[in-house]
């Protein structure tokens, strides 16, 4: 194992560990068993990490920014079982959405309490920039809340420009990854330059990562992926891949695209034909190139750090992303 995984799991581990001390609660069951459930189904923890790598880039201690790391994971599930109503979705970490095992209202109080358990823990520990953190996080979800509003309005839109794609993941995706760089580079004490390059680092890494999300949706193993394959295809998402085949690909391609867009309802089996398509149009490599130019992009940012064993696991992360299957 490598110094870098090593960390990485012995962080992680950290993390685990106080999520599940904050969430012992058993009463009422139907709002603290989904939030439990929620923490404890997997995911890769990627938002604490790199709050936690970041902090520790410039110097910092674990212990001054674990509250804040543990409150994005917090912010970061509370998105996920409310996108997964939004979406319709069936599957998140190979197991079923909060919705699905419970019911909506469920999924909805869950993620309340999870937004008010990120607040709690993260105003846990007094700080003297702790105002301007909490400002941060506000504006951030409500970030979020506007990415999301965006992408909902895109699937009833018959055309949607690249540029408007990339305000929209910028504000569900990106917004949440720089702040984890950049609260961390605060924590950890870093300079203002060094605080901002973080920041810059956390938001290509995070346009890099939506668009590998909507490449993942068609081009993963489902199982490894553990959602629903080909969901936003179904769901006539508004992604970089189908904006680029609409715009790009041939006459028949689009024809065949805008018929297949056009009925009541788009079945799985027709996700294979829009991959094809996708590929006539050379939509996947169009998508990987751009993914390439954020991740070199958030690489550039993250060199203008000094070079250290903090700046190098930070590097490594970015590497785990590139990679990345699901
Ligand atoms: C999924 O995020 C939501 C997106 C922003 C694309 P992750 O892929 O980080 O989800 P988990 O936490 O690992 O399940
Ligand atoms: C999710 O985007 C972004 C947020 C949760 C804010 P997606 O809807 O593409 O995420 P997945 O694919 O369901 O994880
Ligand atoms: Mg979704
Ligand atoms: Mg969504
Ligand atoms: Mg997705």
């Amino acid at each position: 194992m490598s110094q870098f995984e090593k960390r990485t799991t012995e962080l992680k581990k950290l993390v685990n560990q106080q999520l599940a001390g904050m969430l012992t609660k058993k009463l009422p069951i139907t709002l603290y068993d989904p939030m439990r459930y929620v923490l404890q189904g997997g995911g890769k923890r990627l938002r604490p990490l790199l709050v936690l790598l970041a902090c520790e880039a410039v110097g910092g201690k674990v212990e001054s920014c674990l509250p804040a790391a543990l409150a994005v994971e917090f912010l970061h599930n509370f998105t996920l079982i409310h996108d997964d109503v939004m979406d319709q979705d069936d599957i998140r970490r190979g197991r079923l959405t909060v919705h699905k095992k419970w019911d909506v209202s469920i999924a909805i109080l869950s993620g309340d309490g999870l937004v008010a358990l990120s607040y709690r823990v993260l105003l846990s520990k007094s700080h003297p920039r702790i105002a301007e953190i909490g400002t941060l996080f506000s504006n951030t979800l409500l970030e979020i809340c506007e990415g999301q509003a965006l992408d909902k309005e895109f699937e009833t839109r018959k055309e949607v420009a690249v540029n408007e794609y990339f305000v929209m993941i910028q504000k569900k995706t990106a917004a949440l990854m720089a702040l984890c760089a950049q609260i961390g580079g605060i924590l950890g004490n870093g300079t203002d330059a060094e605080t901002e390059a973080l920041r810059s680092f956390g938001f290509h890494l995070g346009v890099a990562f939506q668009l590998q999300d909507d490449l993942l949706d068609i081009v993963a193993d489902e199982k490894l992926l553990g959602k629903t394959w080909g969901s936003d295809i179904m769901r006539r998402k508004k992604t970089f891949l189908l904006i680029h085949a609409l715009q790009q690909g041939d006459a028949t391609t689009k024809s065949q695209l805008q018929a297949i867009l056009q009925k009541e309802v788009i079945a799985q089996s027709q996700v294979e034909e829009v991959k094809k398509l996708f590929q006539v149009a050379g939509t996947i490599e169009a998508t990987q190139q751009h993914i390439n130019r954020h991740f070199d992009l958030a690489r550039q940012y993250l060199h203008r750090l000094p070079s250290s064993q903090g700046r190098q696991f930070l590097d490594r992360f970015l590497d785990s992303l590139v990679k990345r299957q699901y």
